[in-house]
């Protein structure tokens, strides 16, 4: 048997495993909607030049349609042996309209073919993404405008610092969600140029029309060099990049959501819809979903590590190395897609326990950065001393097994005789986050305005 697809220069079929190894139809069907679409763009504009006549073109794109409603009603018959998505396509083209079929193919290749279906795919993925972080941080500002004021521990280290609101913590995150959607933004703007009609690597002899094609695709224009064009993957690498920052960002959110909601903390509830049961452990409420989140991000990175490699060592200009492109790329997207909407459900769903927070938030003497600032406003002590008599203090209090306002006035003046009583008006962790003022700060008329201007910003955007 000679070859199905280049019979004319091959003798026989391929081995068993030569086909194993260079099929890509178990993955790359994935891209039909987006060949389809660049095939019928290219297929107008050569009827357009007069490269190909009118006639076969409608006969073309007649069936391209077929094709399609074939493929998305799952009555299409994908065949390891066509190889990809591209030759798989035209094969049933072929028998569906006979002889023009093989016009289509005329000034291209499936180097820049396929440059351009996955750059629809990705720009599709990208706008998808885009979307999904904004009802993330749409979630996260419905929390944060419920409980600009309520009071919880901010950590450094994991230990006690000093107090925050549980508004404020939300609003970090809307922060870098609004990062996360920058860069996919950026990305898709430098993505946005069109590879088809750079032909298999040299551009073509026949008198195509880039800029339309370019236009039908929705691309802001044609890529300019031909052998950058069919082997550039920087538009899969730099989406990758944006996805693995936007899951790092996700997994430090479901770790923190796995501390809140263990008893020891016992800061937030998950409703029963985003926990699981044990199997033996008829008390367990386990966020399950949070730590997924946290272990896929390790998906997503690791698709971005793969592909790096993969194009480290490539010459100029395609090379079948980057057919690996695909697999882990989509797998790393859908993970990020998957892991944005449960985080989302749940920061929509989560419950908080105020007096738990604002209790914590009390304990650990975190409110003795407060003090120091008093004994640097008050009694005009250099900072550095402040900090060493608050130090003092903080050390009597943990003697006493009190907190820094369970001292008595005349315990503290023993330590500094400056201080006044008016020293506890700034001990409590009320005071301590209202006086946070400072742009960016803590305070919740702070968050308030934050949440405002988020709000705001997020009609627009
Ligand atoms: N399936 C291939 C890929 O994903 C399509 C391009 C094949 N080109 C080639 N010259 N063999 O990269």
């Amino acid at each position: 048997m000679s070859n199905k697809m280049w019979g004319g220069r091959f003798g026989e079929g391929p081995d068993r495993i030569m086909e194993e190894i260079n099929a890509s139809i178990g993955f790359d069907q994935r891209l039909f909607a987006q060949d389809i679409r660049g095939s019928k763009a290219h297929c107008t504009m050569l009827a357009e030049k007069g490269i190909i006549s009118k006639a076969d073109a409608d006969q073309i794109i007649e069936g391209l349609d077929k094709v399609l409603a074939e493929i998305e009603a799952g009555e299409f018959a994908f065949s390891r042996e066509l190889e990809d998505i591209h030759m798989n396509v035209e094969s049933r083209l072929t028998e569906l309209v006979g002889a023009a079929a093989g016009r289509l193919h005329t000034a291209r290749s499936r180097n820049d073919q396929v440059a351009t279906d996955f750059k629809l795919y990705v720009r599709d993925t990208l706008d998808h993404l885009d979307g999904q972080l904004k009802d993330f941080q749409l979630a996260l500002l419905e929390k944060a405008e419920a409980h600009a004021d309520a009071i919880m521990p901010g950590f450094t280290h994991l230990q006690t610092a000093q107090p925050v609101t549980f508004g404020h913590h939300c609003l970090a995150y809307v922060e870098m969600a609004a990062r996360d959607r920058g860069r996919m933004q950026d990305a898709r703007k430098r993505l946005n140029l069109n590879p088809l009609g750079s032909a298999a690597l040299a551009g073509t002899s026949f008198t195509i029309d880039r800029e339309m094609t370019a236009k039908a695709l929705g691309f802001d224009g044609p890529t300019r060099n031909s052998l950058d064009a069919v082997s550039d993957r920087d538009f899969v690498l730099e989406a990758l990049s944006a996805a693995s920052i936007a899951a790092m960002h996700l997994s430090r959110l479901a770790e923190e959501i796995v501390i809140w909601s263990t008893p020891g903390f016992d800061f937030i509830r998950l409703p029963d819809s985003f926990t699981t049961g044990s199997s033996i452990m008829p008390q367990k409420r386990n966020p399950d979903a949070a730590e997924l989140i946290r272990a896929k991000s390790g998906r997503v990175i690791g698709a971005l590590t793969s592909l790096l490699v993969v194009m480290k060592g490539l010459p100029l200009a395609y090379s079948k190395d980057m057919q690996e492109d695909k697999e882990a790329a989509f797998d790393a997207l859908d993970a990020l897609s998957l892991s944005l909407a449960a985080m989302t459900g749940m920061v929509r769903t989560l419950t908080i326990n105020a007096p738990a927070m604002k209790a914590a938030a009390s304990r650990g003497f975190s409110t003795a950065t407060d003090l120091a600032d008093w004994l640097v406003r008050e009694l005009n002590l250099p900072f550095r001393q402040a900090h060493h008599v608050t130090g003092s203090l903080v050390a009597k209090a943990e003697a006493k097994g009190c907190d820094l306002d369970g001292l008595t006035l005349e315990e503290m003046q023993a330590v500094e005789q400056g201080i006044t009583k008016d020293v506890y008006s700034v001990l409590g962790v009320e005071n301590s986050v209202a006086s946070r003022t400072s742009f960016g700060g803590t305070a919740p008329d702070n968050v308030r305005q934050m949440a405002a201007f988020w709000r705001k910003e997020l009609g627009q955007s």
